[in-house]
């Protein structure tokens, strides 16, 4: 089953190109990557502005990414994003990694935060996969390998993350998990960085929402500068934070 919707992977391909058009320092990190179907997504869009294009890279990644069945996606992915490299290419190519994390050993356990009458089907050991999954899409779509850690979030440490972030996609779908890789990330995060959290308004995973909210409470009762220093979206289930002068 596909853990990203159509919808939202437009609108994650969407912002990731804004933060590469604006040229914000730092890598791209995603927290809770699964099978890697939405990093490999992220990857591709790398790979075009990286110069991908012209370097040869591969032309199934393109051709892949304008074949998107859903209208929205395909839209944003070929006007958006293609049309970019089509015409004159992105004018400064970028090369930034791309960070992925998770367990590899599916959900952890539940906390209260979680609790949903309608939550059930997600429990502790479900979405199992592994990392060599993940690093065997990456090979076959000819894609550079990301770095992949295989940790429990509460287990990574400083040095386990890129020292600069432009870019976050967070998807650990509970409480702890997201509260946890915001507190990963907080520190690292560059000037006009976005964060995205997937399940934001899940009402099966009320934890993310909770998180979220509580991190953006602290964030703004830690910085003195004036508003607007961070503006939150809501777009489908996805919350898109984008950091102004907050860091
Ligand atoms: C919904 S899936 C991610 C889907 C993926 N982002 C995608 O777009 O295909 C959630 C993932 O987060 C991982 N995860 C959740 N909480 C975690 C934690 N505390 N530490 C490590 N991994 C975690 C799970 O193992 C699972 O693979």
């Amino acid at each position: 089953m596909k853990q990203i919707e159509d919808k939202s992977l437009a609108v994650i391909l969407a912002e990731l190109k804004k933060v590469l058009d604006a040229n914000i320092k730092g890598d791209i990190v995603e927290l809770g990557c699964y099978k890697g179907e939405t990093s490999i997504e992220i990857a591709k869009v790398l790979a075009i502005f990286s110069g991908g294009a012209r370097r040869g890279c591969p032309k199934n990644v393109f051709t892949e990414l304008s074949n998107q069945q859903d209208k929205q996606v395909k839209n944003i992915i070929q006007e958006k994003i293609l049309g970019a490299d089509r015409a004159t290419g992105p004018e400064k190519l970028i090369n930034k990694k791309l960070w992925l994390y998770d367990s590899f050993s599916g959900l952890p356990e539940k906390s209260k935060e979680d609790l949903s009458a309608i939550g059930e089907s997600f429990q502790k050991g479900e979405l199992f996969c592994t990392k060599a999954e993940v690093i065997t899409k990456f090979a076959k779509a000819n894609l550079p390998k990301p770095v992949i850690k295989k940790a429990w979030f509460s287990d990574l440490k400083p040095e386990d993350l890129p020292n600069e972030i432009c870019f976050a996609l967070l998807d650990g779908d509970f409480y702890d998990s997201i509260k946890t890789s915001l507190e990963l990330i907080e520190n690292n995060l560059t000037k006009n960085a976005t964060i995205i959290i997937d399940d934001f308004a899940n009402p099966a995973l009320p934890g993310a929402r909770q998180a979220t909210e509580e991190w953006l409470t602290k964030i703004k009762s830690k910085t003195n500068s004036k508003p607007p220093q961070l503006k939150l979206q809501q777009l489908g289930a996805l919350a898109i934070i984008n950091m102004r002068n907050i860091v």
